[in-house]
């Protein structure tokens, strides 16, 4: 982000807690039907179009700096494995075997040499190619040139490595994500260092939990013991560009930047910046370390929740840096998202599953809700008019 918009940015948020108010969002109060977060068919039509016609983050490529370095899926319905090669090439394939069809990496993530599958030894190069088949002899006719790894279209980027399962959908991610794409180049999203990445289920739907992100309304009952101290009078300003929403919070110091020249107000030091990535990422800018959540849905109810933890090496040193890394992990991770948001929106999908209201009802302050269920309800309509015109 260009110097000249941080500074913006901040004046906007400025204005706001003057006015007590979030940047207006809708001028009316939405609904949303509870169907979105249990109805199966409409997880199918999600899953055929958001997660697989649109770019994904498969990883950051903190994960991904040496050749052999590979980030296997966390999501078995798109079995992937990123690979860099030792032409420094980051290749997607699908983690399979073409024998008979074995996983070839269980591991999350590590390094290799060649993939050598678990059932019956056959070898593959980092750039997919088949190099051996044991007891070749058996295989008369096989000609290994046919057995490479399945290939998937893969792109490094701001940082990120994407991938999807549709080839158009890689081709220009800094078109894709508009005006943020430059955020990710000017905050040097590429350099950071890997902390940690967890894995956990939660018993919600995916975006019932990407929404307990975009409103600033809970933070002082929700997070009354935690979050809220840093976020008093914390109004949210928005940007949108395509599907894509960036959201800004002032901290309880925001108005501490005023006391320092123009020329040298750095955002993040005042402000907490929050990028909603179509389809499953939520992704921030924290003021001293960046967390990348990613959603991947397996039935109405229940969502895979990565967490990934990235931080500036020169900013956390030695073993003091790194006991203050696990505090902040332990705090946003543990306590923060696991225990206080998504223990909540596991709450509210039991409670989904037992009648009572068949809407949920937002407030003007709760708009990005409503602006990202569009996003995903407007592609859906694209991709099913366009299945009926075939
Ligand atoms: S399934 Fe991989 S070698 Fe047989
Ligand atoms: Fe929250």
């Amino acid at each position: 982000m260009k110097h000249d918009e941080q500074v913006a940015i901040v004046k906007r948020l400025l204005a706001l807690r003057e006015s007590r108010r979030d940047q207006e969002m809708f001028d009316e109060v939405k609904t949303i039907p509870v169907s979105k977060y249990t109805d199966t068919a409409l997880l199918d039509q999600e899953l055929a179009s958001a997660f697989t016609r649109y770019p994904l983050i498969a990883s950051h490529t903190a994960a991904l700096r040496e050749p052999g370095s590979y980030v296997a899926s966390d999501w078995d319905q798109f079995p992937y494995v990123v690979v860099r090669g030792e032409d420094g090439k980051v290749r997607g394939f699908y983690n399979q075997c073409r024998h008979r069809g074995a996983r070839l990496l269980s591991e999350r993530s590590g390094a290799i040499k060649n993939f050598i599958c678990p059932f019956h030894g056959w070898v593959y190069g980092l750039n997919g190619e088949l190099k051996g088949i044991t007891r070749s002899q058996d295989f008369p006719c096989v000609d290994k040139s046919d057995y490479g790894l399945v290939e998937l279209p893969v792109t490094e980027s701001g940082g990120f490595v994407w991938i999807s399962r549709t080839p158009d959908a890689i081709s220009d991610i800094p078109a894709f994500m508009g005006r943020f794409h430059d955020d990710l180049e000017s905050f040097e999203v590429a350099n950071l260092v890997r902390y940690k990445k967890t894995k956990v289920v939660k018993n919600a739907n995916w975006k019932l939990l990407i929404k307990t992100y975009l409103e600033g309304y809970h933070v002082p009952y929700l997070h009354r013991d935690t979050l809220a101290t840093a976020f008093k009078r914390g109004q949210l300003a928005y940007d949108k560009d395509g599907p894509h929403i960036r959201m800004m919070a002032g901290r309880t110091n925001l108005t501490d930047i005023t006391a320092k020249p123009e020329a040298e107000w750095r955002i993040l030091d005042h402000v907490s910046i929050y990028y909603t990535l179509f389809p499953n990422t939520f992704f921030i800018l924290h003021p001293d370390y960046v967390s990348v959540n990613t959603f991947w849905p397996q039935a109405p109810d229940r969502t895979i929740w990565t967490h990934e933890m990235l931080y500036r090496a020169e900013d956390f040193n030695g073993s003091s840096g790194q006991s203050a890394l696990e505090k902040r992990f332990r705090f946003t991770n543990d306590t923060v998202f696991d225990q206080e948001d998504f223990a909540i929106a596991e709450e509210v999908q039991r409670n989904l599953l037992h009648g009572g209201s068949d809407h949920h009802v937002l407030g003007l302050s709760e708009g990005l809700l409503a602006m990202f269920q569009d996003n995903i309800d407007e592609r859906l309509a694209i991709h099913a008019a366009q299945g009926t015109e075939r």
